[in-house]
């Protein structure tokens, strides 16, 4: 029972004329019924002023108490907002006392119209309301027990209450976690069996609790076998916040639609919250948190709420701040349902948080079918069986009194799956003559097909929106029902048990969700798919004006939902003007949100969407060639070498079909780019041709997204050759026309290739640090692109002898790296760590980083980076004079350098000569020495050329020859200077000054 109260409402009549009273209390009224149905509850009447709900009647729900309290919360809310308008349209502010008490009621009959429901609770909630502070909620102590595992409440005095011999125990409310957990559903029976794995449950909880760390448990069963209960059960019980998410049937593309419900929920947002009160409530949230604005930042991004194409790495670490966060105040349970529809993008963001978290009781609870199995084998989950025959017969025997042979049919035909028992029960009961359906499916068809035509055209649009749906949204698919028709039919649905009221929902709108998906699948079925393409249109157009201005959210959805329309009226074979303009429309959502999973770096979503959106695009080539060169590149990334071969061919052939020079030249540039690191036959002359031409292009065109393209394609080539210079002026020109074209993910590239060769390359290290830190400013805020470039500075730095200064960056990479779980990033670091220690004479350290590096490597069977590790290494240990084993590490990297990896192929040679010279080798020796010069020449990588010339001087010295050697030292000395190594410089011309020390082995 809610009770709730207008404290001091008579005062208003004596300050505003009667009219101005009537329609602030109509609108109190109205929202405050709104909350009540939102939350499942109705409201039996009003008296006076007061509001009065029930909630459980004529069903009872378990959660019941719960969801009352919820409203209760809310109310006060509603009202908060509310009394902004009052306040500006009247100048007055209303307050509200609310109680709530939980017990038997007995409920009269509606249609007689008196008083709804008596009894001891009503009186006690009504008194609880009086006692009430304005603004306060008070709740019996029933109430609190039933709901305590959602609440935090403070006993208070006792209430006296009129009949009741002794005082109620009374509780404040001082917060409600917010919800929309799976335990929302109501269950028909009590749980059988399944006792251990409950148990199971609630020691990794208890794991998470005890260890202050992150948990992962997935549990694996067929649809209707009990997942979702098993956890709403353990739920049920547990003492900390529960958040629920769950991956969407049409999840292609959707990645972050889990993340952002856990986060809508914890953080209390509504679909009618503008995008600012939205974002405020998610800071709100993150108060404790140092990182708070960078962390919000970046989920505002994830969700939509706001521009910027924070990476899918950055989007986990903010994730991942964001449950700890929550975690640090109360232990905390995430359920992810339906895992087996998650994007690659999420899953790896749940092994990130996983592998990260720290210092926060976490429990994430994965729910998934059997075919997840297959997208990560190496998750550790936990089979749920079918119940076994004494559980399903405890099952049935709760449900309904059945004869004995009914029973065991049921039960035979179920196979202990529980949803098929509680389906097969519910249709018995209806029609006791029933012939057994032999599956679920159609046992659900069967049995919606039994329902009274209004019901069946309800719950069929339902359907169109998904397991969860809105009353606005079949208002909206309905001009042949009415609104009560319609509420009444819903009300049936849910007495029959095939839904029931959800939380969720736009402003004034009340939600329903579907007893199971299986059900709404049937329903779904059942409708003609001609009025299947038309329902799905109008659902989208209700839904675009549903959702305002937080369009982005659900992009996605909408562009599903025409997909859908067009498709099945293409099925049809009905492709008029119409049906086009639906296919258009669809197109340019998938196609919009494939861009901002392309920005965000998430390639196999993004290639998925805009694969979606070409596919509607058919009957409009131009449009759908459009999309051809990202597709391709897409395809790229997320290593889909044959999708984007096709892709970039279609679009080069058709583009010249049709004469559009742009779209080919962009084809043509994408084309190469994917042939320049995929192709082991590419001349790197034909990609520079390709890539000039596109500038004349592009430049005619004045399209600066072109010219970013072919201008990062010179850059690459020119990076396989090791051309510093041109390097840098490809990238520079490459970073602002991307700028210009308004592309933050291609700046982000081209950042971090210009830092690469502010490093290699020949400008000299002062200034190199200067650009590198102008990187660091732009790139600010995400995680790669700091990291990577603080490894060039770190290694910069170690050049002009700040050693303490580079050993703290090459640790703070170290450690921001980790954090945000940049593999690639760590896996390359100890390439710039390694020869800093060698600069700063500290051998033993450079040895250890380099030597982890390269076992993390090969046990990654990564070849690229383990070749130039394995080099440095060898490096180290010739210095240290371990030669054996210097040598084993030169061949290593010899076996897996690629050829054009100049870095790997100087270092490892120069080595090996000094190895072969020490051993008196000189003749392999200076052959060697001499070709990793030649091989050096061909950059203007400086110290690589320098390093290579030292290792030349050092064999031609252990031969006898000190004038071949002095004069490959000067030409080094030349090399270091230019580039401003102090440390090479001065160590060299300590060289030149020296006689020879080493002597051969
Ligand atoms: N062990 C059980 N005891 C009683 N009812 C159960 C049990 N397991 C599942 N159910 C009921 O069966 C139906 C389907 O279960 P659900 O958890 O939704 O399946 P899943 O999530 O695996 O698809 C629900 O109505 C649920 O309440
Ligand atoms: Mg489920």
């Amino acid at each position: 029972m809610l009770f709730c109260d207008v404290s001091g409402s008579t005062g208003l009549g004596e300050r505003l004329d009667a009219e101005s009273v009537r329609e602030i209390m109509l609108r109190y009224f109205r929202e405050m019924r709104l909350t009540i149905d939102r939350h499942g509850g109705t409201v039996e009447k009003f008296i006076g002023d007061a509001v009065v709900g029930v909630f459980g009647v004529p069903v009872a729900h378990e959660d019941d108490a719960v969801r009352a309290v919820r409203a209760a919360s809310e109310m006060h809310e509603r009202l908060a907002e509310l009394n902004e308008h009052l306040d500006a349209g009247f100048g007055v502010r209303l307050a509200v006392r609310i109680g709530l008490y939980s017990g038997e009621v007995v409920s009269g009959d509606a249609s007689s119209g008196g008083v709804l429901v008596t009894g001891d609770a009503v009186n006690v909630a009504a008194r609880l309301q009086q006692a009430a502070a304005p603004g306060e909620i008070l709740l019996g102590g029933p109430t609190y027990r039933l709901a305590r595992h959602v609440i935090s409440a403070e006993l208070i005095e006792p209430v006296d209450a009129k009949g009741k011999s002794q005082p109620v125990t009374a509780y404040r409310l001082l917060s409600v976690l917010a919800g929309g957990t799976a335990s929302a559903r109501p269950a028909r029976a009590p749980m059988v069996g399944r006792r251990e794995e409950l148990e199971t449950l609630n020691a990794a909880f208890a794991e998470a609790v005890g260890s202050r760390s992150c948990r992962l448990c997935v549990i694996v069963g067929e649809a209707g076998v009990g997942k979702s209960r098993l956890a709403a059960e353990f739920q049920r019980r547990l003492a900390g916040t529960v958040l629920y998410g769950q991956s969407l049937p049409y999840g292609e593309g959707i990645t972050y639609w889990p993340l952002a419900e856990v986060i809508r929920q914890a953080a209390g947002i509504r679909d009618e919250h503008s995008v600012r009160a939205a974002r405020a409530r998610i800071s709100t949230l993150l108060a404790g948190e140092p990182r708070r604005s960078r962390v919000a930042s970046v989920l505002w991004q994830a969700l939509g709420l706001a521009e910027g194409a924070a990476s899918s790495v950055d989007i986990a670490w903010a994730a991942r701040k964001f449950v700890e966060a929550l975690a640090r105040e109360r232990p905390l349970v995430v359920c992810l349902d339906e895992l087996q529809w998650a994007e690659a993008s999420f899953l790896d963001l749940i092994e990130s948080v996983v592998a990260r978290s720290r210092d926060a009781p976490i429990l994430l609870l994965g729910l998934a079918r059997p075919e997840f199995l297959r997208q990560r084998p190496g998750w550790a989950t936990l089979r749920l069986e079918p119940l076994a025959d004494v559980e399903a017969t405890e099952l049935v025997a709760q449900l309904a009194d059945l004869g004995e042979d009914t029973r065991s049919r049921v039960i035979a035909r179920a196979e202990g799956n529980p949803l098929f028992v509680e389906e097969l029960v519910a249709a018995i009961v209806e029609d006791p003559e029933l012939e057994l359906p032999p599956t679920l499916d159609a046992l659900l068809s069967a049995r919606l097909d039994r329902l009274e035509p209004t019901a069946r055209t309800v719950i069929e649009r339902g359907s169109i929106e998904g397991e969860a749906f809105h009353r606005g949204a079949v208002e909206a698919l309905s001009d042949d029902l009415s609104g009560p028709s319609i509420a009444g039919a819903l009300e049936a649905l849910a007495a029959a048990e095939l839904i029931h009221p959800s939380q969720s929902s736009f402003a004034g709108d009340v939600s329903y969700r579907f007893h199971h998906i299986l059900i709404r699948d049937a329903a779904y079925r059942g409708i003609a798919k001609k009025v299947r393409a038309e329902l799905h249109e109008r659902f989208a157009n209700w839904l675009l004006q549903a959702v305002g201005e937080r369009v982005a959210e659900h992009e996605e959805v909408l562009g599903y939902q025409l997909e859908q329309s067009y498709r099945l009226r293409a099925e049809l074979g009905n492709v008029d003007a119409p049906t086009q303009g639906v296919a258009n429309r669809a197109a340019e959502w998938l196609a919009s949100a494939g861009r901002r999973a392309f920005a965000r770096g998430d390639m196999a979503a993004a290639a998925g969407l805009l694969r979606r959106a070409a596919r509607l695009l058919d009957a409009d080539p131009p449009r759908r060639l459009e999309l051809m060169p990202e597709l391709g590149k897409a395809c790229r990334f997320a290593g889909d070498r044959a999708g984007a071969e096709a892709a970039l061919r279609e679009a080069v052939d058709q583009s010249v079909a049709i004469g559009d020079r742009r779209l080919t030249t962009l084809s043509r540039v994408e084309h190469t780019f994917m042939r320049l690191y995929t192709d082991p036959d590419v001349e790197t002359e034909d990609v520079l041709r390709v890539a000039e031409e596109a500038l004349g292009v592009f430049t005619e065109l004045a399209d600066e997204g072109g010219l970013a393209q072919a201008w990062a394609l010179i850059g690459h080539a020119n990076w396989l050759l090791c051309h510093g210079t041109r390097m840098e002026e490809a990238f520079t020109s490459a970073l602002e026309c991307a700028q210009r074209a308004g592309d933050p993910r291609e700046q982000g590239w081209n950042l971090r290739m210009l830092a690469l060769v502010y490093y290699h390359g020949p400008t000299p290290v002062d200034d190199a640090i200067e650009r590198c830190e102008e990187i660091l400013r732009l790139g600010r805020g995400h995680a790669a692109i700091e990291v990577s470039t603080r490894a060039k500075i770190a290694g910069l730095e170690a050049m002009r002898g700040r050693f303490d200064i580079a050993r703290d960056l090459y640790q703070q990479c170290r450690k921001v790296g980790e954090e945000f779980g940049l593999g690639p990033v760590l896996a390359a670091l100890p390439n710039y760590s390694g020869p800093i220690e060698l600069l700063a004479g500290n051998l033993e350290a450079a040895e250890r980083e380099l030597r982890s590096g390269c076992e993390a490597l090969e046990s990654l069977g990564e070849t690229s980076t383990l070749s130039t590790s394995a080099a440095l290494l060898a490096r180290t240990l010739e210095i240290q004079g371990q030669l054996d084993e210097a040598d084993r590490f030169t061949v290593l990297s010899e076996q897996t350098a690629s050829g054009d990896d100049l870095a790997s192929q100087t270092t490892w040679r120069g080595v090996r000569a000094r190895v072969l010279a020490r051993r008196g080798q000189f003749e392999q020796a200076e052959r060697l020495a001499r070709e990793a010069v030649t091989v050096a020449a061909r950059t203007d990588f400086l110290v690589w050329r320098g390093e290579a010339l030292l290792d030349l001087a050092a064999v031609l010295r252990l031969s006898g020859d000190s004038r071949g050697s002095s004069s490959s030292a000067e030409e080094a000395l030349q090399l270091f200077e230019a580039k401003g190594h102090i440390i090479f410089r001065e160590r060299t011309r300590a060289l030149l000054h020296k006689p020879v020390e080493l002597r051969p082995a």
